[in-house]
């Protein structure tokens, strides 16, 4: 069905092609956001610098089943429609491609893309199967959509270290573009995931971008043993009751690998659980504007996010 509308939106494959196909050959650049919905400030950021680099933005919003460990998971990950489309209307984005569960996975389907490298370690390692599903449901996009660019966020960085491994090694013609980390007033990275937590589990979260600017403060103090670095950063979160570790490492920002001797393009990465969810972040250990930043980040969340909030998942 293709509904017309600010934003059009189409939730075939069908759809999708004509919409693309129509653009295409009247010469206009296609930029694609691809999302699981629940939108926000780093959803809007992508759709915004696509709007500036192409001429007709795509924003796929499908929650994909490939990607969760396991069943609670995914029903558990926020769904807001409305607010969704309220947003993506607000962002002036051209098409919708919002697919029910058969149109992106249809029956039989029995494809898996696994990137072997740089994908084992940290998330990898803590979601079995999660890189495997979030490549699969990536190449499925590109192929489907064909855009010039498309749009992911930094803060996700072995997710954007794999998407461009994925491009590069099958040869796509598309630009993956990796956008900077939107954070709240405290530092937390807008995340979807955030709107699962308590005040005091808020609070809690806060602890990810302290271990961050501990971090890049070691780094800019002359420190340049990575796992030094990371002990600071670990040595935060796991100061915070309400967080418990799931790692911090300084990484290589291609290969993920740890690095041992850290440099400025070096990733500190970060990863806790705090109460039904989990959370990430990370930053370029030379990243100067962050660090400089992170010295106003302020102590207190935000009020609640907009929108209901689901029961917490398991
Ligand atoms: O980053 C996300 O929201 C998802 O992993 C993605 C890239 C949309 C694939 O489902």
């Amino acid at each position: 069905v293709t509904r017309p509308g600010n934003p059009e939106t189409t939730d075939t494959v069908a759809g999708l092609r004509r919409r693309l196909d129509d653009w295409r050959s009247a010469g206009l650049r296609v930029g694609l956001v691809p999302t699981m919905g629940a939108l926000h400030a780093g959803h809007r950021s992508l759709i915004r610098r696509a709007r500036r680099q192409t001429d007709r933005v795509v924003v796929s919003v499908f929650v994909n089943p490939l990607q969760f460990e396991d069943r609670a998971q995914f029903s558990a990950y926020p769904r807001d429609r409305a607010t969704d489309r309220a947003q993506l209307r607000a962002a002036r984005v051209d098409l919708c491609f919002a697919p029910t569960r058969r149109a992106m996975l249809p029956a039989g389907f029995a494809t898996r893309v696994a990137v072997l490298r740089g994908t084992h370690g940290w998330e990898g390692a803590d979601r079995p199967g999660h890189f495997e599903g979030v490549a699969t449901l990536v190449a499925r996009l590109l192929s489907l959509a064909g855009p010039v660019r498309a749009y992911f966020g930094e803060k996700d960085a072995q997710q954007l270290a794999m998407v461009r491994r994925l491009v590069r090694d099958l040869g796509l013609p598309v630009e993956v573009v990796g956008c900077p980390t939107v954070r709240e007033p405290d530092g937390v990275a807008c995340s979807s995931r955030n709107r699962l937590l308590t005040a005091s589990q808020r609070r809690a979260g806060a602890s990810l971008p302290q271990a961050v600017r501990a971090a890049l403060s070691a780094y800019q103090a002359g420190e340049r043993s990575g796992e030094t670095i990371a002990r600071r950063a670990g040595d935060v979160i796991a100061a915070e009751p309400g967080a418990s570790l799931g790692y911090a490492a300084v990484v290589d920002p291609d290969t993920f690998e740890p690095q041992v001797a850290a440099s400025a393009r070096g990733l500190v990465i970060v990863a806790a659980r705090v109460g039904p969810v989990r959370l990430i972040d990370s930053a370029r250990l030379g990243d100067r504007r962050l660090a400089a930043r992170a010295a106003r980040w302020t102590s207190s969340p935000p009020g609640p996010p907009p929108g209901p909030r689901p029961p917490p998942g398991t």
